[in-house]
């Protein structure tokens, strides 16, 4: 059996973690459980880790809202952008506004020529969904981390970095293989990754 990091994607449950050594919550306490099942339904009494009350529940897993993953090329460096697999971290509006945040008619689209080319890396690169990446001659970009590791946000998603790979029936990807944000309040339209909708309906990991 493969030792390499993994995050194994159950149909219709949870999320199994398999060789990552370090997973944590919020605050960085590390959660002592060896390759442990994580809830993706948003309804374990068990939170993070799964009860198996998805089962009860017929937790519908289905994607509804892909979303396009679009190439904006400028002269210096090429922004990605899938506004779907966006975690609404914010790191874009607070960074390099201009790039991100430019309207055709009403669709939000990208524009690396409005800010520096090194200030959108910088942008880029706090990111944590992977919703936003880029490339550099031709190039994507996405080594950021040197070891895998998970991270359990209170009352929102899992994030996942350093290079683990995403197992799941729909072969479905991220776009930075290095990092992305998957959800656990059950609600996300683009599952198993975060869409922000975690806030829309207040998920509540006491609850
Ligand atoms: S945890 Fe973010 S949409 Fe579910």
């Amino acid at each position: 059996m493969s030792d390499k990091p993994k995050i194994q994607v159950i149909k219709k449950g949870p999320y199994v973690v398999q060789n990552i050594p370090s997973v944590k919550d919020s605050e960085d306490n590390p959660i002592e459980r060896d390759n442990p099942s994580l809830c993706r339904c948003g309804a374990s009494k068990s939170k993070p880790f799964c009860d198996g009350t998805h089962a009860s529940i017929d937790f519908d897993d289905t994607t509804s809202d892909n979303g396009p993953t679009k190439e904006f090329e400028g002269k210096d460096i090429t922004i990605i952008d899938n506004q779907k697999i966006c975690c609404h971290a914010g790191y874009c509006v607070k960074g390099a506004e201009k790039a991100f945040f430019t309207f055709d008619g009403d669709k939000r689209i990208s524009h690396p020529d409005k800010e520096t080319k090194e200030k959108i890396i910088e942008t880029i690169r706090k990111c944590p969904s992977g919703s936003l990446a880029y490339k550099l001659n031709g190039e994507l970009s996405d080594k950021y981390f040197d070891k895998a590791e998970v991270q359990i946000l209170k009352d929102g998603p899992i994030l996942v970095r350093g290079g683990t790979t995403l197992k799941n029936d729909e072969g479905r990807e991220p776009i930075a293989k290095d990092h992305y944000v998957l959800c656990r309040c059950g609600a996300s339209k683009n599952k198993p990754f975060c869409d922000g909708k975690h806030k829309d309906i207040k998920f509540n990991d006491d609850e």
